[in-house]
């Protein structure tokens, strides 16, 4: 049945001092939810659909009267999302017409390494393609020279809520921060026979931090050379500015029936601990019923629930005890002042439910056993010297395209065992893994089910088991704070 989780006792470390804004700032709870579009396919092949994104500069109103310009996957932020169907492949023609290159990942995708977004395999910009040698420059040989690149997504997975994000070595955060994301979301008959809230009642929700200078452009630190040498960058950029979808604190109108929400930490290095709270202070249940890489096999109810930078949650909150034209507020307990709120649901009107939360959920959860592993790997998560500089590294070493960092055989289980000096989320492509343990002790609740990201804590040894399978080559692992990833802390895991 459900297990209630306990609220952290843990909180995790400060991250870097946050930006603040130079604009005047809406209240909260005034500007209404966006709802990225669906991108259609432009045709459809034998049973694959076919996309195509243009990577392009835009500007948008995202704090009233004031002008920001995006970098964006077609022009919007969040880019179209992308709804694919479980074993029915997808094509995406991406075409540059930035100013820089860049490299597109479907973070928790599994994909053939040639689609994979390694940092290296650049779609170059149309007019400028020298303009940031330095990217690749490590390992020419990896440096391919197009202005569009086909990326070929097999959907051979759990249906889940994925994104789509920039990945090019050295400047992902600044990328990411200038708008390069979306979502992309799986789906299979039998997720949809559960019943679940769908429809108007299933919300992407992508929550990002930005910071506005005075002259509307997002606020980031500047890039002085290399990015591992500065010190605004190291402890991960975060801003004052809660956006939703790309709005800052928005709302939206919801009916007092169950919905699900499908929530993505697009953040580059802010931490959230979100709670429902009712304008009478009662604090919802968060139902969750899944995780980064799908459905849980039971739901599991908490009270709050922690997001680290690029982990998903799948919750369904239930609306029907709230009284019709109050307002449900999404709260981070980890923010202070501003950055407490995240968005408010209105509950406009009584409505008809005939939505359910199934006990059983998935019976497809792997069941691998740490007997089943042919082997344990050790990893450190830590701060050290990088070009002359403070940079973050993994076993000592900073990303070097050129060296093979682990080599796993295809089919292998095994168990990695994890140690952090501050707080990194890391990330494995390809492959969706259990958490085993966490200091020696049961992984926290909100580990539940098939994970691709994992909330390391400070000083905790953590362990995660996966088997690794699907497609041979070249994949990554690193920490997804954003500019740690930058800073040095990502190394190449080669499947053989
Ligand atoms: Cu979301 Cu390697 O990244
Ligand atoms: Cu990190």
């Amino acid at each position: 049945g459900l297990t209630t989780a306990n609220a952290l006792t843990r909180r995790p470390a400060r991250t870097g001092a946050e930006l603040t804004s130079e604009v005047p700032l809406p209240p909260p709870f005034q500007i209404p939810l966006p709802l990225p579009r669906t991108l259609r396919p432009v045709g459809t092949t034998g049973g694959t659909d076919h996309y195509a994104i243009t990577q392009r500069e835009t500007t948008a109103e995202i704090i009233p009267g004031v002008r920001t310009p995006l970098w964006t996957y077609d022009g919007t932020f969040p880019g179209p999302t992308i709804e694919a169907r479980r074993g029915r492949p997808v094509t995406v023609t991406h075409r540059n017409e930035l100013p820089v290159p860049t490299v597109v990942h479907l973070h928790g995708g599994r994909t053939p390494a040639s689609s994979d977004g390694y940092p290296t395999d650049l779609v170059l910009p149309r007019d400028r393609p020298m303009e940031h040698p330095h990217a690749g420059m490590r390992d020419p040989r990896a440096v391919q020279t197009v202005l569009t690149r086909d990326y070929t997504f097999p959907t051979d997975q759990r249906p889940t809520m994925l994104w789509y994000h920039d990945h090019r070595m050295d400047y992902t955060a600044p990328a990411i921060w200038r708008g390069l994301a979306g979502m992309h979301v799986i789906r299979d008959d039998a997720e949809e026979a559960l019943g679940l809230p769908a429809g108007p009642r299933e919300l992407h929700l992508m929550i990002a931090d930005r910071a506005f200078a005075a002259d509307g452009t997002l606020h980031y630190p500047a890039l002085r050379g290399r990015p591992g040498v500065q010190p605004e960058y190291e402890a991960g950029v975060l801003g004052d500015v809660i956006l939703v979808n790309g709005a800052p604190w928005p709302v939206h109108e919801v009916d007092a029936a169950r919905h699900r929400l499908r929530l993505l930490n697009a953040s580059n290095a802010r931490h959230y601990e979100l709670e429902a709270v009712t304008d009478d202070g009662r604090r919802l249940e968060l139902v969750q019923i899944g995780a980064d890489q799908g459905l849980l096999a039971n739901p599991v109810v908490h009270r709050t629930l922690p997001l680290a930078p690029a982990e998903r949650y799948d919750v369904v909150v239930d609306f029907s005890g709230v009284r019709v034209g109050s307002r449900v507020r999404l709260v981070n307990r980890l923010g202070s002042g501003r950055t407490r709120a995240v968005m408010a649901f209105r509950v406009a009107r009584r409505a008809r439910d005939d939505s359910r939360v199934p006990r059983v959920l998935a019976r497809d959860i792997p069941a691998w056993r740490r007997s089943d592993a042919v082997r344990v790997r050790d990893f450190s998560f830590r701060a050290g010297r990088m070009n002359g500089g403070h940079g973050w590294l993994i076993d000592g070493r900073p990303f070097d395209p050129a060296r093979t960092d682990v080599t796993v055989r295809m089919g292998d289980v095994e168990v990695w065992r994890m140690v952090a000096d501050v707080h990194h989320p890391v990330h494995l492509h390809l492959v969706g893994f259990k958490v085993l343990s966490r200091a020696g002790r049961r992984p926290h609740p909100h580990d539940a089910g098939l994970k691709d990201t994992i909330s390391l804590r400070p000083g905790e040894a953590a362990e995660i088991i996966t088997r690794f399978d699907g497609y041979r080559g070249r994949y990554l692992f690193h920490c997804h704070n954003a500019e740690h990833e930058d800073m040095g802390m990502m190394a190449n895991l080669e499947v053989t």
